[in-house]
């Protein structure tokens, strides 16, 4: 089952606004974090040539595209999100011969490659940052260097520009010897933020990015990149704000959706995009709600980016103190920030759509059930039909497929995640405003290490990552339960989770409605069962043809709800259930009954 049997959308069916429909209308992506994929010699370490080992399984599953996270050469204080030369490959993942072996065997089985895009920031070890610390160099500018603030010593405490912390703990300021300044970091110290303002990074940006896709790949996921514009006052001010309890303002509003965002995203375009084909735009949208600028931005008529990822359903958890201090999901409050996002782009523009990624932890322990081994496949199902149906393009994290859990760890010395690790010191230590049981327990529910654990392959002592006899440790620790729940296992099992995923990439192939079929809501204050319309307009509206698709998000049984049940209306006809996750005729009994077993999910043809 591969991309080759993805149909051609009809000229009738609408996606984005654009004519004809782009490729990518009916496209599944899969997202590769390199590290944890497949080690091949040995160090622990994920590399190009485990990916390129690997990618008849992908083709298996159905895909049509992979997203790799960045494999540049790095320093790797983030895991290669910090780029110290945008045109090599880091010696740990391997040679550019490997790469564009890996992109050839992509192409050959059907599969297009997007890489990662990080210009944002650079690494403090590119040599545009070690140039700009001189401030006689041409490079001066290319970063954000401020001097100390008036009446301190440079370097010394409290002489920071202003107060704005870092994403990764700590001030967002970092003070350089050498230059006297400090520069800006959003991220960790060693992520310098790039000065778009400077039309010779831009265009210095704009090289690389054709460097690469005249290397023949297939397009870029772009890091953060709704946070390269920075909101300066007229005469280059950078207001202070109010300072929180671990004593640091937010960056967020300098750094946000800036006001020559659209400006520098339509300048890329011209300068990369145009004249070429086939290729694929997604970017970061931190910051963006599911509103006017997502469908702005993703409108192809402005000629910026293809689809973006808007955050708003994955924020719904996080409590007072924000991510580290998780509350439950509550079922409303998906619906709504879904539907925001899925109305924002629903006659121009375009969604992605996601529930797992690398900063992010599994979906299925966060909010499936895994107290029992038959609970975790139900909810991996139910939770990956609900994501499926909607409409925009859909992404896997490695793993996901196989519904793999969170890590598990009970130990700060088990995280390897920088953010992790500092913010513990933050909140715990220094700042003191939770307690060290608190914050594990919110490393536990929400580190980004969750989604890292090697992928599991089979149920040899390191899941088939790495080779089971070598001498090196894997980087992190393979997570114990892979043993039951791995790719060897699912592969052959037609029940599997990865069984249903590939069910799943065939419709989105192969049914105009869920790719495209306008979206919208059921039931918008049930607390246990999401369910909604998908509809494409027939020229006679007695053609108009829906899918039905209702899921049951809980481990108790459920009423099917009002706006549902009136739509079937006590007539079911087995063959008309396009999907479900239990067999055909049980689906069509919990239809007719009313009644949905826990994490039951059905799309229905009405
Ligand atoms: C994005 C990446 C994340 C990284 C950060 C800084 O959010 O997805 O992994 O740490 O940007 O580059
Ligand atoms: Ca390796």
């Amino acid at each position: 089952m591969t991309s080759t049997q993805r149909i051609e959308l009809p000229d009738g069916v609408r996606t984005n606004g654009a004519d004809p429909n782009p490729w990518w209308a009916n496209s599944v992506v899969y997202q590769i974090y390199p590290r944890s994929f497949q080690d091949t010699n040995g160090d622990g370490i994920g590399d190009l040539k485990g990916i390129t080992s690997r990618l008849d399984y992908l083709a298996r599953l159905g895909v049509d595209v992979i997203w790799l996270s960045p494999v540049y050469k790095s320093p790797q204080d983030d895991n290669g999100y910090d780029i110290a030369d945008y045109r090599q490959i880091d010696p740990m993942f391997g040679t550019m011969d490997d790469m564009d072996e890996l992109l050839a065997t992509a192409h050959r089985l059907g599969m297009k490659v997007v890489m990662d895009l990080v210009v944002n920031h650079t690494s403090d070890e590119h040599p545009w940052f070690q140039a700009s610390r001189d401030a006689n160099d041409p490079h001066a500018d290319w970063y954000w260097w401020r001097p100390a603030k008036p009446g301190h010593e440079p370097g010394t405490p409290g002489a920071e520009p202003n107060h704005w912390g870092s994403y990764f703990g700590g001030s967002a300021w970092q003070y350089d010897a050498k230059r006297g300044e400090y520069y800006l970091h959003q991220f960790s110290k060693k992520q310098p933020d790039l000065n778009w303002e400077n039309p010779e990074v831009r265009h210095a940006v704009y090289d690389m990015m054709n460097w690469w896709m005249d290397r023949g790949i297939d397009g870029f996921r772009m890091d953060v990149i709704t946070l390269i514009s920075k909101h300066l006052g007229p005469n280059g001010e950078m207001e202070d704000g109010e300072i929180g309890p671990e004593g640091y303002s937010n960056v967020y509003w300098f750094c946000e959706d800036g006001p020559r965002l659209d400006e520098f995203l339509q300048e890329m375009h011209r300068e990369v995009f145009d004249g070429r084909e086939g290729y694929l735009t997604v970017g970061e949208g931190t910051g963006i709600d599911g509103g006017p600028r997502d469908e702005f931005i993703t409108d192809p008529r402005n000629r910026e980016l293809d689809m973006l990822f808007v955050f708003t359903h994955l924020d719904i958890d996080h409590g007072e103190g924000g991510k580290w201090t998780p509350k439950p999901m509550r079922l409303t409050d998906l619906k709504r920030t879904m539907a925001a996002q899925q109305n924002a782009v629903a006659s121009h523009g375009w969604a992605s759509i996601f529930l797992d990624n690398h900063d992010q932890p599994r979906v299925v322990s966060r909010w499936g059930d895994t107290s029992t081994d038959e609970l975790r496949v139900k909810s991996a199902k139910a939770l990956a039909l609900l994501a499926h149906l909607h409409r925009g393009t859909p992404y896997i994290y490695q793993g996901e497929e196989l519904g793999m859990t969170n890590a598990g760890f009970t130990r700060l010395d088990q995280y390897r995640d920088l953010e992790s690790i500092n913010m513990y010191h933050q909140r715990v230590d220094e700042a003191k405003v939770e307690s060290a049981e608190d914050m594990m327990a919110g490393l536990a529910a929400q580190s980004r290490d969750n989604a890292r654990t090697p992928m599991q392959w089979d149920s040899t002592p390191y899941a088939g990552f790495t080779a089971a006899d070598v001498p090196t440790q894997p980087w992190i620790e393979v997570n114990p339960n892979h043993t039951v729940i791995n790719a060897e296992a699912e592969v052959a099992d037609p029940d599997s989770v990865f069984a249903f995923y590939q069910r799943l990439i065939e419709l989105r192939h192969t049914n105009p409605i869920v790719a495209a079929g306008d979206w919208k809501l059921l039931d918008p204050d049930d607390e246990q069962v999401y369910d909604f319309l998908r509809s494409l307009p027939e020229e006679n509206p007695e053609e108009r043809r829906s899918l039905l698709v209702i899921v049951n998000c809980g481990s108790t049984s459920a009423h099917i709800p009002h706006d549902a049940a009136e739509l079937i209306h006590g007539a079911v006809d087995a063959s008309r259930i396009v999907l479900s996750t239990t067999d055909p005729d049980m689906a069509a009994a919990s239809l007719l009954l009313g009644k949905l077993s826990p994490w039951e999910g059905i799309v229905y043809q009405l």
